[in-house]
């Protein structure tokens, strides 16, 4: 029986995808303190988690049956993630699950700014009733610059041409064009052509601070700029300059340098107060088609794991996806990456007679990950062998 603790109300799809699989599922509604998970994770082999629970190297230490952790948001910073892959535990995460929330929170933005709906919403709630068209564009046949081409950028892509915008991107790397989107070769080239700029950007270091007062200055003058990406990557004083002198007629900001940690805890933000500017609590992934599609997605791969022992998206262990045949025994390996792993393991196969019918290895870092499918039968000695050897981490017989 596999045993599973669910905590933090995980979504109701991701449990009856587990319980159809005749999984024993726990769930918690809140977060657990190391203790009280220290107690409650052995003989789980599942532990479904979001962002609260802290999952500890002692937390691992404790979890003598844990298989896999499924972190059902986007973010594992809360996973020891390092310690998990020296136990052999795959960590999986929802990385795409709110990417379609993101895009739209994004087309409503550019079209809400190109009409300036907000300050003829302001007006309205304040009683004044003001039917003028000045500043009020339609977003057909204007350009929107997309910088960042990864997931959210060429999802967004596709919708704004569907919406008659005409469509530019700047990325670091290569990426095909979608449709008829045009491929900037210089970030200053995006800024310099584009009605609206998008940032969708990842947050690796460099990103920090990278879009500040040069960059505005290249932005068309009257132009709107909107970041659902990373509060870091923006410089909001730069920001809030080029909205108060005009190069910028509107914006929007999911995303802040420092979020408040808790609902209804004071915001603090230079773009407080400006005309033509929306704020939203980064909310950009944050619907109900998300966390339900999270539930799914991660569950899946949970079960997945469990079953075919395939590791592909895991966070921490290196990548790998044998397809299954009929009748066949998979054996797991997962080990320390030293050179020779792979002969030794063969040349104990080879020493039993073992039928090997397909194998695949990869190695992340300082951990290697083989799947190897036999044939017919293996002796105990054999698995004896392999748990035996220097460099196993952990072993596991699926068939
Ligand atoms: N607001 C929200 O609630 C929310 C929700 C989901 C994701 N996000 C954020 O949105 C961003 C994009 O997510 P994604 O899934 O599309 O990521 P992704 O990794 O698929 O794409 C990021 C792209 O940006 C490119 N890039 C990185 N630095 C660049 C630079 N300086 N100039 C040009 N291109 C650069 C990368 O090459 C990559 O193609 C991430 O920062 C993510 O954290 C925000």
């Amino acid at each position: 029986m596999v045993r599973v603790l669910l905590l933090e109300n995980i979504h109701a799809d991701a449990v009856a995808r587990l319980e159809a699989e005749g999984y024993q599922v726990e769930s918690v509604s809140s977060a657990l303190d190391e203790a009280e998970l220290i107690e409650r994770v052995q003989g789980v082999a599942l532990l479904g988690i979001r962002s609260k629970t802290k999952v500890t190297a002692a937390v691992l230490d404790a979890a003598d049956s844990l298989v896999a952790i499924g972190a059902f948001c986007i973010g594992t910073d809360q996973i020891d993630l390092v310690a998990a892959a020296a136990k052999g535990v795959a960590v999986f995460n929802a990385p795409f699950s709110n990417t379609r929330s993101v895009v739209e929170l994004a087309v409503s933005e550019i079209i809400a700014l190109t009409r300036r709906l907000t300050e003829k919403n302001a007006g309205m709630h304040a009683g004044v009733w003001d039917k003028s068209a000045d500043g009020a564009h339609e977003i057909r046949g204007r350009r929107l610059g997309i910088v960042g081409y990864g997931n959210i950028g060429t999802q967004l892509s596709v919708l704004a041409e569907n919406l008659g915008m005409h469509v530019s991107f700047y990325d670091t790397a290569d990426k095909l064009a979608l449709s008829n989107a045009h491929r900037c070769a210089s970030l200053e080239e995006l800024l310099e052509t584009s009605d609206v700029v998008t940032l969708h950007v990842d947050g690796r270091p460099g990103n920090a601070g990278f879009f500040g007062a040069d960059q505005f200055a290249r932005m068309r003058r009257g132009s709107i700029f909107l970041n659902l990406s990373r509060g870091i990557v923006v410089d909001h004083v730069a920001l809030r300059d080029a909205l108060a002198g005009g190069r910028l007629a509107g914006a929007a900001v999911d995303v802040f340098p420092h979020e408040p940690k808790g609902r209804g805890d004071e915001f603090v933000s230079e773009l407080r107060g400006l005309p033509n500017v929306i704020l939203t609590p980064h909310i950009g992934g944050s619907t109900e088609e998300a966390q339900s599609d999270i539930g799914d997605f991660v569950a899946n791969k949970l079960v997945h794991f469990v079953h075919e022992g395939n590791t592909t998206l895991s966070v921490n262990l290196p990548g790998v996806a044998l397809p299954q045949q009929d009748g066949m025994s998979r054996i797991v390996h997962v080990h320390v990456n030293t050179p020779g792993v792979l002969a030794q393991v063969n040349s104990i196969l080879a020493e039993h007679k073992v039928n090997v019918e397909g194998q695949l290895l990869s190695t992340r870092g300082e951990y290697g990950y083989l799947i190897t499918d036999i044939s017919g039968g293996y002796s105990d000695e054999v698995l004896d062998r392999l748990r035996a050897m220097d460099q196993t981490v952990r072993l596991r017989v699926l068939s």
